[in-house]
């Protein structure tokens, strides 16, 4: 049995609470947040207890630390659990900062301890079985990636000026889901980026519609298109084309009911938002972190993923302000 504390009581850490304590293989053992009544709230939820961060890693019966704080703060956390002797996984991204992911890198190395990244879609099972239908070349060789992630609406501009900007703290998701069905890297980043659903995230210095393209060594194309706002709800969906046919996992709806008439043919919208969306797959993602740990096996998400996924975030900021493509390894060093 793991004993975990939850570091952080927002609303993502909510999610992960539910995770924590209905798998079999974990135990929510105590929660902390900055703001001591959050910590309270969900502690009092779960029948667990609220302490402090501080109290929490220094610990010795918590075998485990989910990180679920606001970014700012992961670098540090992630040093100071795995110093501690602690498993982890932490929300992503891994930092605002690709500079200082990186020496949370070579510090975790130093640790030895596991350190997951949350990139929960790898474990949305629609994207899951499209990877493993191309890895099993149902589709031949795999020759264009296109991955839509619009939100329904954007968040508040105070949210935005602490997010790190869309390449960092949306689309890290997508270049996280190009990379796994992708199986590697690319060479090249190209953005084109603008903010035209709402002029108050352009003038705190972010954008609001993107669109990336990822050239691979082998020849392969990837397609990233981002959007803050798509009216008919959350928009996710990834297509794949390969020498052999398309692969394509569809947005899930509200309902499966299709209404036609001589007017035509309707149906639901996709699912409001990512709680709703990708629900599944945050269990799943527990589940598999957990699994990993105490038979001692790799992890599925590693932290070098999460620094891969930011280095692209960091390629596509530049190249979205000089309007060129960027070589990644330029970037990731
Ligand atoms: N994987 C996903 O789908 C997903 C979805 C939403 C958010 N996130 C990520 O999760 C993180 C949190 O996002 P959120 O939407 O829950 O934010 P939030 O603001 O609702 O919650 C963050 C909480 O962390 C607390 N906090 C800040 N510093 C702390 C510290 N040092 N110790 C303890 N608590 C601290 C804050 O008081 C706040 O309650 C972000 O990094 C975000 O990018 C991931």
């Amino acid at each position: 049995m793991l004993n975990v504390g939850l570091l952080g009581a927002g609303r993502i850490a909510g999610v992960h609470a539910t995770a924590i304590s209905t798998n079999p293989g974990s135990r929510l053992a105590a929660v902390s947040d900055f703001i001591p009544e959050n910590a309270q709230r969900l502690a009092e939820k779960y029948q667990t207890t609220a302490r402090t961060t501080d109290e929490i890693i220094a610990d010795p019966s918590i075998d485990a630390v989910l990180i679920a704080t606001s970014t700012d703060t992961h670098s540090d956390l992630i040093e100071r659990a795995t110093a501690a002797g602690k498993a982890v996984l932490c929300e992503k991204p891994v930092d605002l900062s690709l500079a200082r992911a990186k020496a949370c890198q070579v510090a975790v190395a130093s640790s030895g301890k596991p350190v997951m990244i949350g990139f929960n879609r790898r474990f949305d099972p629609n994207f899951a079985g499209l990877k493993a239908a191309a890895d099993r070349g149902e589709i031949g060789k795999t020759e264009i990636l296109s991955i839509t992630s619009f939100d329904p609406a954007p968040p508040p501009v105070a949210y935005i000026k602490i997010s790190g900007g869309i390449f960092r703290d949306m689309m890290i998701h997508d270049f996280d889901m190009a990379n796994f069905l992708m199986s590697s890297v690319p060479v090249t980043v190209s953005a084109a980026a603008s903010s035209i659903v709402d002029p108050a995230i352009g003038a705190a210095g972010d954008f609001d519609t993107a669109v990336v393209t990822l050239t691979y060594a082998d020849g392969r194309i990837a397609v990233i298109k981002n959007s803050r706002r798509a009216v008919y709800g959350y928009d996710q969906r990834v297509e794949m084309l390969g020498s052999e046919g398309l692969l394509q996992a569809q947005n899930m709806l509200e309902s499966t009911v299709v209404k036609s008439t001589t007017a035509g043919v309707t149906s639901a919208k996709p699912t409001y938002f990512f709680l709703e969306r990708y629900m599944p797959s945050y269990a799943a993602e527990w589940a598999a972190f957990v699994q990993a740990v105490t038979l001692g096996k790799p992890l599925p998400v590693t932290l070098a993923d999460g620094v891969a996924a930011l280095a692209m975030a960091e390629a596509a900021t530049l190249s979205a302000k000089s309007g060129k493509p960027v070589a990644l390894a330029g970037v990731a060093g």
